[in-house]
């Protein structure tokens, strides 16, 4: 064989590879794979960054890091607690007790903290403004945890 006829052999494997693998991709519901949900906006995530500042990080750390005392709202140990619960959950508890013994945040003042929250920890801002009733598992909206 020449190289012409390599050449074009070669293209019509290529080109049957593709039309298998877009087959198997209509066989499996003709959708790439849907990008991570987004459960709040990037302002709102900056009003609770806001707000954390004044009323949480003096126990839970300006880095969500916590202390011995106090426990961690980023990082394995919040996505072991969290992971499995709805951000509804969550906004339900810091809404009812943070900061500790004295909830006194405003609702929209509590959606942005549990936005800022879900950012630090790496879920995806976007279009849609994160309400009292919003109800994502978090773990679904985090990144996988990276291999060690
Ligand atoms: C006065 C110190 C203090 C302040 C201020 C405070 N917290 Fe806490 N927070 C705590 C303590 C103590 C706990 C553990 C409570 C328990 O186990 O019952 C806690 C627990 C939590 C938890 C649950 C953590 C877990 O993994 O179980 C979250 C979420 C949380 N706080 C968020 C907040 C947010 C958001 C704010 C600001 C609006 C805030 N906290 C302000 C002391 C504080």
């Amino acid at each position: 064989m020449d190289s012409a006829i390599l050449r074009t052999f070669a293209q019509r494997v290529v080109a049957a590879a593709l039309m298998a693998w877009s087959a198997a991709l209509v066989a499996a519901g003709g959708q790439a794979p849907a990008a991570a949900a987004a459960v709040f906006t990037v302002k709102q995530a900056a009003a609770g960054k806001v707000a954390y500042a004044k009323s949480c990080a003096s126990c839970h750390q300006p880095d969500l890091s916590g202390d011995s005392e106090i426990p961690a709202l980023a990082g394995t140990a919040f996505k072991e607690i969290w992971g499995t619960r709805s951000t509804r959950d969550l906004f339900d508890y810091i809404a009812a007790a943070m900061p500790y013994g004295a909830a006194s945040l405003t609702v929209d003042e509590y959606r942005a903290v549990t936005a800022y929250m879900l950012q630090v920890n790496g879920a995806p801002a976007g279009e849609a403004e994160l309400t009292a009733a919003t109800a994502v598992t978090i773990s679904s909206l985090l990144p996988a945890p990276s291999p060690r």
